[in-house]
């Protein structure tokens, strides 16, 4: 028996709010499955920034469209996000019906600290023009309003450990 009524968890946020690492200790803790919606992606069609690239963000937020539709049919699993698919209206309708959906937030410079720290991640290929900090700002406040929508939950002021503490103590509540 989990100790969690809902049926699966959901992480949306921007880029470097920590959906992947939180959510990896999230599933560990509940003994749910992850699973990581870019994961999927580059899975099937390849690295984000070849797509980009090659076919262009709209190819990229068609395929985005599919995992989402695929994921929302799982149970017991946490489901870190790409940054931008719960924006996507359509997407947001069937992952909001598909659990309980949390927005990680955290601020523009503790964002912009994580994704240089993070020189093993995948390449972002919204943020690799010539001034990465400019177009977190730009971003951050194009899509202030679509991730308020969604139950916020701040990463800045603890470890990783911490937030996921955090979640699952709402998921209990
Ligand atoms: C994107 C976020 C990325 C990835 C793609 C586009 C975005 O995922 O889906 O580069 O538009 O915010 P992460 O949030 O996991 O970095």
């Amino acid at each position: 028996m989990t100790r969690v009524a809902e049926r699966n968890v959901v992480l949306t946020g921007f880029m470097g709010s920590g959906k992947t690492t939180v959510g990896r200790l999230i599933a560990r803790e509940l003994g749910w499955t992850f699973v990581d919606t870019d994961d999927v992606i580059v899975a099937r069609h390849g690295p984000i920034d070849a797509i980009f690239a090659e076919q262009g963000e709209d190819a990229f937020r068609a395929f985005e469209r599919e995992v989402a539709a695929e994921v929302a049919r799982s149970q017991h699993h946490v489901i870190a996000t790409g940054g931008r698919m719960l924006l996507d209206p359509a997407n947001a309708a069937v992952l909001t019906a598909a659990g309980r959906v949390f927005c990680l937030i955290a601020n523009a410079e503790e964002i912009i600290g994580r994704l240089q720290a993070d020189v093993d991640g995948p390449v972002r290929p919204l943020l690799s023009g010539d001034d990465p900090a400019a177009a977190v700002a730009r971003l951050l406040d194009e899509r202030a309003a679509g991730y308020g929508q969604f139950e916020q939950v701040r990463t800045d002021g603890g470890t990783p450990h911490d937030v996921a503490t955090d979640i699952i103590k709402r998921l209990e509540a």
